[in-house]
C-alpha cells in the first residue's frame, strides 16, 4: 500500500518544460544551430550542467569551462525571466485536487526535482503548502537517472521505497524511480515512458480511486 507520492516538478506539476525548451533553443540559436523539440526530449529531467553538455553535443560545439559556465548562467537568466511571470493558471490540470485528496487519505506528498529553481516556482504558484517535503537540485548531487533525489524524499517522509510512488514525465526520471525500487507512474506519452509501471496522460486523469485501481492493475 502507498504511503508516499513523490512528484517530479517540471512537466508533471507545472508546464515549465516549454520554458526550459525556449531558453535552451535561444542559446542554440545564439551559438548558430537549430535545437529541435526532439533533441529537447533528452534534456528532460536532466540537470542544468548535463543539459548544456547534451546541447553542445547536438550542436557539435567545443567549449571551455568558462564558456560553459557563462552559457548555463545565461540560459538560467532567460528561464527565470519566464518563470517569474508564471501564474497559478500554469499549474497543470488535476494537480491541486489530487494533492489535496492524497493528503486527506493520509498519503504524504513530496517534490523530487533536479531543478535548482524548484522553491521559486512552487512559491510563485502558491503550491509550497501542498508538499510535506521538497527535495530539489540544491539538495542532491547525483542527477536522475540516479535515484538519489527520490530516495532522499522518501527518507525525509520516513517511508520505504516499496511504499512510495513516483510521478515523472522524463525517461531519466522513470529510470531513477525504478532504480530506487519505487513504483513509477509515467505522465505523458507511453512511447517515451515505456519503462514506467503505468502511464497516464496527465494528473487530470486521476483521482484517489482511479489511482488505487492503477496500482492494482500492475
Ligand atoms: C528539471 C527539468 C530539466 C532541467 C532541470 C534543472 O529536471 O526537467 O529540464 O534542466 O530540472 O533545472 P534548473 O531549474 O536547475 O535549471
Ligand atoms: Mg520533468
Amino acid at each position: 500500500n502507498v504511503k508516499a507520492c513523490i512528484f517530479d516538478l517540471d512537466g508533471v506539476i507545472v508546464d515549465t518544460a516549454k520554458y526550459h525548451y525556449l531558453a535552451w533553443r535561444r542559446l542554440a540559436e545564439m551559438l548558430g544551430f537549430e535545437f529541435t523539440e526532439k533533441d529537447n526530449e533528452r534534456l528532460k529531467g536532466v540537470s542544468r550542467v548535463r543539459s548544456l553538455e547534451i546541447l553542445l553535443e547536438v550542436g557539435n560545439i567545443d567549449a571551455t569551462p568558462e564558456q560553459k559556465e557563462k552559457w548555463a548562467h545565461d540560459k538560467n537568466e532567460w528561464y527565470v525571466d519566464y518563470i517569474t511571470k508564471m501564474g497559478a493558471d500554469e499549474i497543470l490540470p488535476g494537480v491541486v485536487p489530487f494533492l489535496v485528496e492524497l493528503r486527506q487519505k493520509g498519503i504524504k506528498t513530496a517534490i523530487g526535482s533536479a531543478s535548482k529553481n524548484a522553491n521559486l516556482i512552487l512559491s510563485r504558484l502558491g503550491l509550497m503548502s501542498h508538499f510535506d517535503a521538497i527535495i530539489d537540485g540544491n539538495k542532491v548531487s547525483a542527477a536522475k537517472p540516479d535515484p538519489e533525489v527520490f530516495v532522499a524524499a522518501a527518507n525525509v517522509l520516513g517511508v520505504s521505497p516499496e511504499h512510495s510512488v513516483v510521478f515523472e514525465d522524463a525517461e531519466a526520471g522513470i529510470e531513477a524511480a525504478k532504480a530506487g525500487g519505487m513504483f513509477a507512474v509515467g505522465v505523458g506519452s507511453d512511447q517515451i515512458l515505456a519503462k514506467a509501471d503505468v502511464v497516464i496522460g496527465s494528473l487530470a486523469d486521476l483521482n484517489y480511486e482511479k489511482f488505487m485501481c492503477l496500482l492494482n492493475v500492475k
